[in-house]
């Protein structure tokens, strides 16, 4: 995500369902003006961090994925937010499996981390649908939260059960 990013990300976080996992839930503009000055120095910083994904043919991006240091912890979790006219189609699930291998394959982790609040089950089918194995419930973000992992091994197995017969 880029600066450039601020007016649609600025509408896209000042939705209340869209946010209602994420932190402390729809931002202002200011606070969204924050959070994404995170987002950039988090690329800066770490070599990682979240896309702006859009259609093929979009102009605006429907939503955003990719990875980050988990909460001050030597941990790299995957994230992913979409709006709301985008949920149901599977691009949850198709970005954050290439922002996995991504992971994997060109920053060379050895294991992703992925955190939701227990009651978020599409993004938590998401998890299990990349492989993801469920560690319990640990408090991050200030708050008790579902913790899930993956590594290489199962993200390749869990990618080839999803791959289209041939
Ligand atoms: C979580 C989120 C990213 C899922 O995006 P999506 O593009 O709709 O997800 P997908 O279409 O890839 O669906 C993934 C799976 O979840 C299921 N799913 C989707 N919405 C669901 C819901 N509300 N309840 C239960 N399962 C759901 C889908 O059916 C699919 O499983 P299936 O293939 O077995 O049918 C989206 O709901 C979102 O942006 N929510 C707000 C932001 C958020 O909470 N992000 C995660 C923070 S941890």
């Amino acid at each position: 995500m880029m600066l450039a990013d601020l007016e649609w990300y600025s509408d896209f976080a000042a939705d209340p369902e869209v946010m209602r996992y994420i932190g402390t839930g729809a931002l202002s503009y200011a606070q969204a003006q924050e959070r994404l000055a995170r987002y950039v120095r988090c690329w800066e910083e770490h070599d990682l961090g979240m896309f702006s994904v859009r259609l093929r043919d979009g102009d605006v991006p429907i939503g955003w994925a990719g990875l980050q240091p988990l909460n001050g912890t030597p941990e790299i979790e995957v994230g992913y937010a979409f709006a709301k006219a985008a949920w149901g189609c599977g691009f949850a699930t198709e970005v954050a499996s290439t922002a996995v291998r991504w992971g994997f394959e060109e920053r060379g982790l050895d294991r992703i981390v992925a955190v939701a609040s227990s009651e978020n089950e599409a993004s938590r089918r998401v998890m299990d649908k990349l492989g993801m194995r469920y560690e319990g419930v640990r408090p991050v973000y200030g708050h008790d939260s579902v913790y899930y992992s993956v590594t290489p091994a199962a993200f390749a197995r869990a990618a080839s059960l999803r791959a289209p017969a041939r």
